[in-house]
């Protein structure tokens, strides 16, 4: 177990504004500090860091906890795993083994199969059953070292073959299956999940094997087979050779869709290339990248399909305050395919000519449509309106009026207005939008605490307030503890805290968020931090406490519909007297 001790000692080394300044920017706001949210897409800032007590809140989507949770969510770690993480980073040592701890040991386990897969299907290439997956590579024109560099490798035409090896090196059926190397059939059995496919290993950005995605050698389809997630791999938050392209990003990054064209990209000399796993860019993805770079160059495939996915794409990037541009890749469907027909420098010069997404979506407008009827620059000067509606910088936008105007002799003025119109309903939509989404989002943690409990929104008020409270006034915390149980409280969760208070103060504790939540599942963390939020504006004046402290008690004295049938006669006597009495 985690000793409290343990907690307190990462918490006096590590704030957890320091952490998370590692991550994004910090702006103080009075004295607290706020930042764009780590954890949604957004462009002003709406996570709040509490100093005094050590958590953070975001009003976006309500996510919250303290500095393991940050840790936690950001690295996608377990909660012992943040802790030996704040641990190696504070210099403080850790002396649970992993043995001790299931979550870890699982995932080393896993991460260790991931690297005996990927030694034997890169065995299998150079063995003379991989001759013709070798001939097929370099038929690709893959060259040896890069061959090496991404650790291509084979897997058999077998059933069983990286199953039998791995039983070998001592590892378990269940941990294959859990790693994903291994799948399992109706009946039960075990068998290889690649067979007769070259390997891409897919490596997370400190380097960890997570998982691969396998690729016929014919047209058999599926073409690609790729990990499903396991706990160790999740594919929204992975990018192909992010690994090494982080070590290249200068400014840009260029984002394509195929494994073979990252690493056709990467073997032509454009390191800092990235591919997504298969599946569309996620907001995930987008915010990986900006933690790299400030512009992405798309080079999605020239079909229909990589079209609209490069647009969808550029929007994503573009949320997180990213420059997007679009490569055309002419003739070529691919940027593999148009890097081997044409040479690094010509990919260099379509890099460079590269469009950002107005012009690059004017320009295949004006494509698709006939400029020499009425009725075509009519079509155009509608598309393009809401082309122009898109950019933000104001500048930008009079720049685009003033150049379509010309091209199409429609006077500024009324192209301006157009454009206008549509910002303006946009704003409104886009308003109407966010705000339902960010009620439901944020609403959904407390309302799903208090659900049954909505009768009672004033007493529950009292009893977070009650708690708030006591975190941030514990010296006068037996004042308040002598006048209110555990009985006096609602909700489960507020129980739940309150006994954990009371526990920690019979054990002589700091009232400190981290040890009271740490049994709390992230979801009661969230709870827990959006209380510490809510009543931080709230004044904490002991004469307040008392207000609450009165409502609930008050509560809890209160006589129901049914007490009062049930009283008998004299009683009821008495109780109205009293009643009386009181209200004169
Ligand atoms: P492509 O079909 O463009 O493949 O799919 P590619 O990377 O250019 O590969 P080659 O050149 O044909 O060998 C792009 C990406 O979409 C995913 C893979 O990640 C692939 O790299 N994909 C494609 C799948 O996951 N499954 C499929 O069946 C096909
Ligand atoms: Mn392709």
């Amino acid at each position: 177990m985690i000793s409290d001790d343990l907690i307190m000692e990462i918490k006096s080394k590590i704030n957890i504004e320091d952490m998370i300044s590692k991550y994004t920017i910090l702006k103080r706001d009075g004295k607290n500090n706020k930042c764009i949210c780590l954890f949604h897409s957004e462009k002003t800032p709406s996570m709040v860091i509490y100093s005094d007590t050590q958590s953070f809140y975001c009003f976006g989507c309500a996510v919250g906890g303290d500095v393991f949770s940050f840790i936690m969510k950001v690295e996608n770690l377990g909660y012992i795993e943040s802790i030996k993480y704040l641990c190696e980073i504070g210099g403080i040592s850790f002396d649970i083994s992993d043995k001790d701890n299931q979550e870890i040991e699982t995932k080393n386990i896993i991460r260790k199969i991931n690297i005996d897969t990927a030694k034997f299907f890169y065995q299998n290439l150079k063995s003379e059953y991989g001759k013709k997956a070798r001939n097929y590579l370099f038929n690709r024109g893959f060259s040896i070292n890069i061959i090496k560099k991404y650790g291509i490798g084979y897997a058999l035409d077998s059933w069983s073959s990286l199953l039998d090896y791995l039983k070998l090196k001592k590892y378990k059926i269940f941990d294959m299956y859990q790693a994903g190397v291994v799948s399992k059939s109706q009946k039960g059995s075990y068998y290889d999940q690649f067979r007769d496919r070259i390997i891409f290993p897919i490596i997370d950005i400190r380097g960890n094997i997570i998982a691969f995605g396998g690729r016929v050698l014919d047209d058999t389809k599926p073409k690609y087979l790729n990990s499903s997630d396991t706990i160790i791999f999740k594919k929204s938050k992975n990018l192909f050779s992010m690994n090494f392209a982080k070590k290249h990003i200068d400014k840009t990054v260029v984002l394509v869709e195929g494994y073979v064209d990252a690493i056709s990209l990467y073997q032509h000399g454009f390191k800092n290339v990235v591919a997504t796993l298969g599946t569309s860019l996620t907001s995930e993805q987008s915010r990986l990248i900006s933690r790299y770079s400030k512009k992405v160059i798309i080079g999605y495939d020239s079909d229909k399909a990589g079209q609209i996915a490069g647009i969808k794409a550029s929007n994503l990037l573009s949320e997180v305050g990213l420059d997007v541009n679009m490569i055309n890749l002419k003739d070529c469907k691919d940027p593999d395919e148009y890097i081997k027909k044409y040479g690094p420098d010509r990919f260099s010069v379509i890099i460079n000519d590269s469009q950002n997404i107005t012009d690059f979506e004017i320009s295949k407008l004006k494509k698709s449509i006939d400029m020499d009827t009425n009725q075509g620059v009519s079509n155009y000067i509608k598309q393009v309106i809401v082309l122009l509606s898109k950019i933000k910088n104001e500048i930008e936008r009079d720049v685009y009026v003033l150049r379509i105007s010309r091209d199409t002799n429609i006077s500024k003025d009324i192209i301006t207005s157009q454009v206008n119109k549509v910002i303006k309903s946009n704003i409104f939509k886009k308003k109407k939008h966010q705000y339902r989404k960010l009620t439901n989002l944020s609403r959904f943690n407390t309302d799903n605490f208090i659900r049954g409990n909505e009768h009672f929104l004033r007493e529950i008020k009292a009893e977070q307030g009650i708690i708030a409270f006591i975190l941030k006034n514990s010296n006068n915390l037996n004042d308040v503890l002598s006048n209110i149980t555990i009985d006096d409280f609602i909700l489960a969760i507020d129980k739940k805290i309150f006994s954990s208070i009371c526990d920690l103060s019979a054990k002589g504790g700091n009232m400190d968020f981290s040890l009271l939540s740490k049994n709390f599942s992230e979801k009661e963390k969230e709870y827990f931090s959006s209380i510490l939020v809510k009543f931080d504006i709230i004044s904490n004046k002991k004469e307040e406490i008392y207000d609450y402290i009165d409502i609930l008690v008050r509560y809890k004295q209160r006589m129901t519909k049914e007490d009062i049938i049930n009283m008998d006669p004299d009683k009821l006597r008495d109780f109205y007297i009293n009643l009386k009495e009181k209200s004169i």
